[in-house]
């Protein structure tokens, strides 16, 4: 039986599973490389400000996803406690995306809005002056940190590269609209986007 040949032989065996494996992946997979839903921003997703891109940069650079996703899934608990699931339209600028898996601290996908910017000031700068049973480290530093703004137009257009649409003005304005801002700005400014677009979606 050629069956047995193939059941007796690990190798051989091992060989003909990694191709069936690797064309169900590329059925899966290769499709969504092309489905606009995918591809193209959700409604209202805009390439991300320079200031909110620097935050962006610092919220990666504290590790902040090590405790907090940011993935609403399509399930009532989730929808009713944060806001709009995600969708994949939404990630069109996120490289890499911040999906996160671990959830110490809540999701931020849709954190957005939902603070004033002088709270998260306090609240990253000591999260127990404002909620006395969190376990979330302080991040006083950020408050005396000033942006670079000498890099900031080389982020735009690496991202731009890679399929951003950002505008000539933008990346020569990118500059400027850090100049004189702190760490602390920007990663405010980065948190007060988040999930901002999902709140006209239905
Ligand atoms: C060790 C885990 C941990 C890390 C790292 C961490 N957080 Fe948190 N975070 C928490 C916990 C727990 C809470 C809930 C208690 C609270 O509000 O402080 C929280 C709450 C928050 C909230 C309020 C969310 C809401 O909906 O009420 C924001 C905003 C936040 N964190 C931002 C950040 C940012 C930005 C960073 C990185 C600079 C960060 N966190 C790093 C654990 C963490």
């Amino acid at each position: 039986m050629k069956h047995e040949i193939i059941e007796k032989n690990a190798g051989l065996l091992g060989v003909l599973v990694a191709i069936v494996i690797s064309v169900g992946g590329l059925v899966e997979i290769v499709p969504l490389a092309f489905t606009a839903e995918v591809t193209q921003p959700a409604p209202g997703i805009e390439p991300y400000t320079a200031l909110q891109l620097e935050g962006r940069d610092i919220y990666i650079r504290e590790g902040c996803y090590n405790c907090h996703s940011q993935m609403v899934r399509p399930l009532r608990g989730e929808t009713e406690r944060y806001g709009h699931y995600s969708l994949a339209g939404e990630s069109v600028y996120d490289r890499p995306f911040q999906f996160g898996s671990k959830r110490t601290g809540p999701d931020l996908a849709r954190v957005g809005g939902r603070y004033s910017d002088q709270w998260h000031r306090l609240h990253l700068i000591n999260p127990r002056e404002l909620v006395p049973e969190s376990n979330m480290p302080g991040y006083p530093w950020l408050e005396g940190a000033a942006l670079d703004p000498a890099g900031t137009p080389a982020k735009l257009r690496v991202l731009r590269t890679l399929g951003t649409p950002y505008t000539d003005a933008q990346i020569a304005t990118a500059s400027a609209d850090v100049a004189g801002r702190t760490e602390m700005d920007a990663l405010i400014a980065y948190l007060q986007m988040l999930g901002m677009a999902s709140r006209q979606w239905k």
